[in-house]
C-alpha cells in the first residue's frame, strides 16, 4: 500500500515543488518506488528540475481526459531510476478531488510512496485533495507572512479532521535568524503549530540543480535534509542537524 503525502503551503513560493523533487529524488535513491503528482496546471516545473522538459509525452491533462491511463502517462526519471513523474497539464485544465482520487487508487500497488504537489495557490478542490492523502507536509520558509500562512492552512486541514501534519521549514539561513526575523526554530513551530519533520538551509547549490535539471550534488546541505526527512518519512530516527550558511 503506497504513502500517499501532499505537499502544500499557504503562501506560494515557498518550495513546494524544490521539496518534491527533492523528497522524491532521495526516496528513489534509497530504494523506494516513487511517483511525483504535479497539480500546477498551467504551470508545470518538475520536468525541468528533473531534467526531462522534451521527454515528456503525456501528463495529468490525458489522464483526466481519458485519453491513457495513469501508468501509461508517467514519464520515467532518468537521474533516479525508481522515481517516476505525472506532469500538470500545460493549460489550465478542471480536476475535482475525486478524480485525483482514482488516479492514486489505480497505481498506488505500483508505489510506495506518491508524492502530490499542490502547487501555487489553494482553492477548495486543492483542499478537498489534500484531505484525502495519510500525509500533508506544510511547507514555510522563516519569514512572518509566510509562517502565518501556513498555521492558517493547517487550521484548516484541521478543522477538516486531517491531523496527519508536519512541518518543513525550507530557506532556512543564518542571515534571516540573525535579522531577528524569527528569533529560532521554535518559535515558526510554536506559530504554525504542526510537529517538526525537517529544516532546509538555503542552499544555491540546489536552486541551480533544479534550474539546469540535474542531481543535486551530495555535498549539498539541502540535499542531507532531504535524505534526512525521506528517512523520517519511512519511519527511521535521525537526529536534526541544522547547519546554514
Ligand atoms: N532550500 C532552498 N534553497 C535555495 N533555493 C530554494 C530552496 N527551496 C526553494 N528554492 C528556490 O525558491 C524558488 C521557489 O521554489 P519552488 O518553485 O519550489 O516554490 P513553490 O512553493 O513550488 O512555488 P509555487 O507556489 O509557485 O508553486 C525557486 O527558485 C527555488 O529554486
Ligand atoms: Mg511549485
Amino acid at each position: 500500500m503506497s504513502k500517499i503525502i501532499a505537499v502544500t503551503s499557504g503562501k506560494g513560493g515557498t518550495g513546494k515543488s524544490t521539496v518534491c523533487a527533492g523528497l522524491g529524488y532521495t526516496l528513489a535513491k534509497q530504494g523506494h518506488r516513487t511517483l511525483l503528482i504535479e497539480l500546477d496546471f498551467g504551470l508545470r516545473c518538475l520536468d525541468i528540475m528533473f531534467g526531462v522538459e522534451n521527454e515528456i509525452k503525456y501528463d495529468l491533462g490525458d489522464v483526466l481526459s481519458k485519453r491513457k491511463n495513469a501508468l501509461d502517462a508517467v514519464a520515467q526519471v532518468p537521474m533516479a531510476s525508481n522515481l517516476s513523474l505525472l506532469c500538470a497539464p500545460k493549460t489550465l485544465t478542471a480536476v475535482s478531488a475525486e478524480q485525483i482520487d482514482e488516479i492514486c487508487r489505480s497505481v498506488k500497488k505500483y508505489f510506495e510512496y506518491i508524492i502530490i504537489d499542490t502547487g501555487a495557490g489553494i482553492n477548495s478542490h486543492v483542499f478537498e485533495i489534500v484531505q484525502q492523502a495519510n500525509l500533508i507536509l506544510v511547507v514555510s520558509t522563516p519569514d512572518p507572512v509566510c509562517i502565518r500562512d501556513a498555521a492558517l492552512m493547517s487550521d484548516e486541514f484541521y478543522n477538516r479532521g486531517n491531523k496527519s501534519q508536519r512541518l518543513i521549514i525550507n530557506k532556512i539561513s543564518k542571515k534571516v535568524i540573525g535579522e531577528a526575523l524569527v528569533n529560532n526554530l521554535d518559535e515558526i513551530i510554536d506559530k504554525v503549530g504542526v510537529q517538526l519533520i525537517g529544516v532546509i538551509p538555503d542552499d544555491f547549490k540546489t536552486t541551480v540543480a533544479t534550474g539546469k535539471g540535474i542531481p543535486i550534488p551530495t555535498d549539498s546541505s539541502a540535499l542531507k535534509a532531504f535524505d534526512a526527512i525521506s528517512k523520517r518519512l519511512g519511519g527511521e530516527f535521525v537526529p536534526l542537524t541544522v547547519k546554514t550558511s
